[in-house]
């Protein structure tokens, strides 16, 4: 298994939608989520899409283990979804900072649906069907704009509040203190 390259914000190949998986189960399915796996822990991500690392399939991983008592709102499920299709709950959007693997050392504040449900499948082909709300909910909708070929700043509405990480210091400051600031990829 290995860590595979990810595209940068430029590439082509970021932009363009994905195909739906339609093989399940097989060897080369396995091979390329534990690669997507490997790459996202390497580059201590929240998510990754596969058409990151130049694989123009309908795939993406997100999640990590919390730490037991961690709470709700902070949590996200370790989750392989493919063919996801995703629905907003209500009409509430929450803003919040986000950062992406194919723009390294950048954030930007982007609006999101507070919650939604989010179908598909698991590489067998088992349902998967949940509820998110909060940074899970953002996460997902981060992770499954990539299948559309759609990066966070082109849905940023402020672009006052996008740039370097190490420069943003009290932009970022300013914005935590009223709302949530954690990072998606
Ligand atoms: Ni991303």
């Amino acid at each position: 298994m290995s860590v595979r390259p990810i595209l940068k914000m430029g590439d082509p190949r970021l932009l363009r939608p994905s195909k739906p998986v339609t093989r399940l189960g097989t060897p080369e399915l396995e091979a390329l989520i534990q690669d997507m796996f490997d790459t996202m822990a390497a580059a201590d991500g929240a998510g990754l899409a596969a058409p990151q690392i130049g694989v123009p399939l309908r795939l993406v991983i997100f999640g990590f283990d919390t730490p037991s008592g961690a709470p709700e709102e902070i949590a996200v499920p370790r989750t392989i979804l493919l063919n996801p299709v995703l629905t907003p709950l209500g009409e509430e959007q929450e803003e919040g900072w986000e950062g992406c693997l194919s723009l390294p050392g950048m954030r930007g504040v982007v609006s999101r649906w507070a919650k939604i449900r989010y179908e598909g499948t698991d590489q067998y082909g088992n349902p998967v069907n949940r509820v998110a709300s909060h940074f899970h909910s953002r996460v997902v909708q981060h992770e499954c704009d990539h299948l559309q070929g759609i990066l966070y700043p082109m849905r940023m509405h402020d672009m006052s509040l996008f740039g370097y990480i190490d420069a943003m210091k009290e932009t970022a400051e300013a914005f935590e203190s009223t709302d949530d600031s954690r990072r998606a990829d």
